[in-house]
């Protein structure tokens, strides 16, 4: 016979009390739209994270079903699902971490931009909950187009009075994760030693790859660097297409938003030395929110960290297409006050 809800309830709270009474170390952490592309895989990568003790998996559909199958992954993280907007804030009182893949994906021959309609109402709602229920969190925002879902979030959580810019991420790993695997196999190595910051913001043009500042230091030819660029910039619309009308990246994303949500966390430990990049409400340039490295602490994305040198080519990219950023950014606090 399968097991009732109430036997998992119950066993799921001994597991809790169990781990309380020893005193495991871990962090609480949600995801919104876990039963997604993204967040499919995303929540078995969690379930595997030794620093998360307690996972909350919340989704419009399929919560349940995801939840009993990650549940049963003999790994440290108690794992519980949310179904619906009823459930939402259960699923995120007391979170240390929400991070939200929610929202639809492109399909080919459309740009982030086109979800915008959609998935901004639905960053709206989520981040709405996190406002009420856990306004200390750290946010990962996954859902697209990031330039301009992060300056929605930011406009809800200063509507409820708990904005704090350090806490609130978007989530440009993917960027930085493609722009590791290219350089590398234009250079020959493993992309485990390649470190490339990206800059800008998570759209074509505005997603800058500072080539000038690779680790292991090195330098291109400038077909290298028109390929290199055009590969990062358009490494999204690639996955659409290859994909055929089936969505687009999920699994590199999921991997990516993993390694971005264990740095949070080591973060939130106390570890020093923690540095991404993240699209963030910053003051680098002289646009509101931008991606840059910082550093994450105990209180999120404590230090920015300027823009460094950049070479003539990035300077002309930089002048050139940052503008975007800037109307995707606008564009959003217009339609917050739409949207009331
Ligand atoms: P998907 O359609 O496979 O999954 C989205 C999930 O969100 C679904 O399970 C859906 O039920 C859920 N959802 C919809 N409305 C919701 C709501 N109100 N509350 C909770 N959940 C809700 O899509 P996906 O491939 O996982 O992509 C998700 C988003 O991530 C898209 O917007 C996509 O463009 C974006 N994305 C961002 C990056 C990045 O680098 N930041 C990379 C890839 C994809
Ligand atoms: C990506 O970079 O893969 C994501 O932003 C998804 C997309 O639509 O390209």
């Amino acid at each position: 016979h399968p097991p009732t809800l109430q036997m998992v309830e119950s066993s799921t709270l001994r597991t809790m009390n169990c781990r309380a009474k020893g005193g495991a170390p871990g962090f609480k952490v949600a995801i919104l739209g876990a039963a997604g592309g993204i967040g499919q895989s995303l929540s078995l990568l969690m379930k595997m994270n030794p620093l998360v003790s307690v996972l909350h998996l919340y989704d419009v559909v399929n919560a349940h079903g995801v939840t009993a199958d990650i549940s049963h992954m003999d790994t440290g993280a108690v794992v519980r699902g949310f179904l619906g907007q009823p459930q939402l804030e259960n699923a995120l009182t007391g979170m240390d971490l929400v991070i939200i893949p929610a929202g639809v994906p492109r399909k080919p021959g459309m740009t982030r931009d086109d979800l915008f309609k959609i998935n901004a109402g639905i960053v709206r709602t989520l981040c709405e909950g996190v406002a009420k229920c856990c306004p200390r969190a750290i946010v990962n925002l996954i859902s697209n187009p990031v330039n301009s879902t992060v300056p929605i979030a930011a406009e809800v959580f200063k509507k409820a009075g708990t904005y704090d810019p350090k806490r609130l991420l978007g989530v440009t790993t993917l960027d930085v994760v493609r722009a590791n695997t290219f350089v590398a196999e234009v250079l020959g190595i493993d992309p485990r030693e390649v470190d490339v910051p990206v800059v800008g913001g998570h759209a074509g043009v505005t997603i800058l790859p500072l080539l000038s500042q690779v680790k292991p230091p090195c330098s291109f030819t400038s077909e290298e660097i028109v390929y290199l660029s055009d590969r990062i910039q358009n490494g999204g619309t690639e996955v659409v297409e290859a994909k055929a009308g089936a969505g687009s990246a999920t699994l590199s994303m999921a991997y990516a938003a993993a390694k971005f949500a264990d740095a949070c966390l080591r973060g939130l430990r106390g570890d020093a030395g923690i540095v991404e990049c993240s699209f963030v409400d910053c003051q680098v340039t002289e646009l509101p929110f931008f991606a840059t490295k910082v550093r994450l602490g105990r209180g999120g994305a404590e230090e920015v960290f300027p823009l460094g040198p950049l070479n003539e080519y990035e300077r002309f990219e930089a002048v050139n297409h940052f503008f975007i950023v800037y109307f995707a950014t606008y564009r959003n606090c217009y339609t917050c006050i739409i949207l009331g």
